[in-house]
């Protein structure tokens, strides 16, 4: 059996640090249980001197969760450390986790301090954080550009102390790979105790280098990461949980395992996203919405053929329905085949040829082929009676959100009215009166173009239906029309037999 790496999450205090991305308490509460449901060892809950309310989240989640370890964020400063303490008095299994800055700019121009006085302030807060928790977690912070030697003898004097984990950030974001494999290679070679503590990584994402530099640092004997979910985190991140821990379940010559529930991943990183207000980039590894999905031809038929010739990680694995195939005008016969299919329209031969070459015709023209062309490309070979248009809206918003819809489907008119929590609430209800589709809404994002009061609002929308995602896209200076676009965009994607289940 391989050894086993312990998953520090620092989302609610790294991660939570992002302008923008604060919870309060019972969001982090959701949080904290949905990392404990996805296998994390150790929950960084916050930093309870920081303010009232990070106090009182660390108590509230101390008490929600039973797993993991809870672990309270601290400066080597007595006071920081004896609220932590006092924030962890529910926690099962409480860490504290201290440090201080250990390169020349945090010990001359941050501390204005000097190395020996660093080591015995490290050492003190050891000490006196043991009064509160047997488990204590010091940071060397900026290790990534501290003087060698130094680093080496802090680490031996704060183990001395007690030490349970020693933790070596590279705070900055500076290191390569290389750097920091050997950084960790150093402490494991040259501190002469270092077998009566942990090695735990905590890389930051400013050369895009995070999840590179702390794999490399388990490479050379690590056996705590320090992550966040979807890598959120100071400036360009953390590094992403997502990517390390699946990084290293492809790579079994890495040895070591985690206890990761991967396919609770997507869910994990869908909910952090949404509570903290802040979009997974499309092409994010593991996540992102892009990351299943192949547009081009000759990827396409590859996957269609064989996942596994364009695909490292099966999508289910990481809770992903299933890969996307893209219509685009780089789309192969059997992608446009694949998509007609699950139109139930089964076509072959000359008619499928056909077909295709009006497709690339339509597709040159089109960023993104949908339900609807697809159905007006073949016609003359289906029934369209499914097929919804969006004829118009009306809104209004006094107090209570009200609107009124007319969808054309098929032939027929259609008009339904809602009321809603805001007015895109009510107009899209307004639609599922008439489509009564069964969706879940599982993304909502809205994006502005540029930054003026005139400005177009870009939606992007991910429905799930029997477990499949569908997108939808639309943009319009009306957030509320542009709403209502994207939604009919995705519900036309949907195949018209899971209309006829609905
Ligand atoms: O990046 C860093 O050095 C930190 C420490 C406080 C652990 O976040
Ligand atoms: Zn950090």
């Amino acid at each position: 059996m391989s050894e086993k790496l312990w998953i520090f999450d620092t989302t609610l205090r790294d991660g939570e640090q992002v302008p923008g991305c604060q919870l309060n308490t019972q969001e982090k509460i959701i949080v904290a249980k949905a990392l404990e449901d996805l296998g994390v060892d150790i929950i960084e809950a916050g930093f309870p001197i920081s303010s009232p309310g990070d106090f009182n989240s660390v108590i509230e989640i101390s008490k929600a969760v039973t797993n993991p370890i809870i672990c309270a964020l601290s400066r080597a400063v007595e006071k920081d450390i004896e609220v932590a303490g006092a924030a962890l008095q529910y926690a099962k299994k409480g860490r504290i986790h201290t440090g201080i800055g250990v390169s020349p700019y945090h010990i001359q121009y941050k501390l204005r301090s000097t190395p020996e006085d660093i080591i015995q302030r490290g050492v003190a807060a050891v000490k006196f954080a043991k009064r509160f928790v047997e488990d204590v977690e010091f940071y060397a912070e900026d290790a990534g550009r501290a003087e060698a030697d130094f680093l080496c003898k802090i680490i031996e004097e704060v183990i001395k102390a007690g030490a349970t984990v020693v933790n070596i950030p590279d705070t900055t974001g500076y290191c390569l790979p290389e750097q920091y494999g050997a950084i960790i290679s150093s402490l494991k070679n040259r501190v002469p105790n270092i077998d009566r503590a942990i090695i735990a990584t905590h890389c930051h994402n400013d050369l895009g280098m995070a999840t590179a530099n702390t794999v490399a640092g388990v490479q050379h004997g690590a056996r705590q990461v320090e992550v966040t979910i979807n890598g959120i985190g100071e400036r360009a991140g953390n590094t992403s949980l997502e990517e390390v821990v699946m990084a290293i379940k492809c790579h079994q010559s890495i040895p070591v395992h985690t206890e990761i529930v991967t396919p609770k991943i997507y869910h994990t990183s869908r909910l952090v996203s949404k509570l903290m207000n802040m979009p997974v980039q499309p092409n994010k590894a593991i996540v992102g919405r892009n990351a299943f999905a192949h547009s081009s031809g000759i990827h396409q038929d590859g996957v269609l053929k064989h996942r596994e010739n364009y695909e490292i990680i099966d999508p289910k694995e990481v809770g992903v329905a299933e890969s996307t195939i893209v219509l685009t005008a780089r789309s192969g016969r059997a992608a446009l085949k694949h998509h007609l299919d699950a139109l139930g329209v089964e076509l072959e031969g000359e008619a499928l040829r056909e077909v295709y070459e009006a497709f690339l015709v339509l597709a040159d023209s089109k960023r993104d082929v949908g339900r609807k062309d697809l159905l007006e490309l073949v016609g003359k070979y289906i029934d369209e009676s499914n097929f919804i248009e969006l004829e118009h809206v009306h809104y209004s918003s006094d107090g209570e959100a009200n609107a009124r819809v007319t969808l054309k489907v098929g032939n027929a008119l259609q008009v339904a009215t809602a009321t809603g929590v805001g007015p895109v609430d009510a107009v899209l209800k307004a639609i599922e009166t008439i489509v009564q589709p069964q969706v879940e809404l599982e993304e909502f994002l809205i994006q502005a173009m540029t930054q003026g009061s005139d400005d177009v609002a870009k939606v992007h929308m991910r429905l799930i239906k029997s477990d499949k995602p569908y997108y939808g896209f639309a943009s319009n200076q009306d957030i509320v029309l542009a709403s209502a676009q994207a939604f009919v965009d995705a519900l036309n994607k949907i195949p018209v037999k899971e209309y006829a289940t609905a």
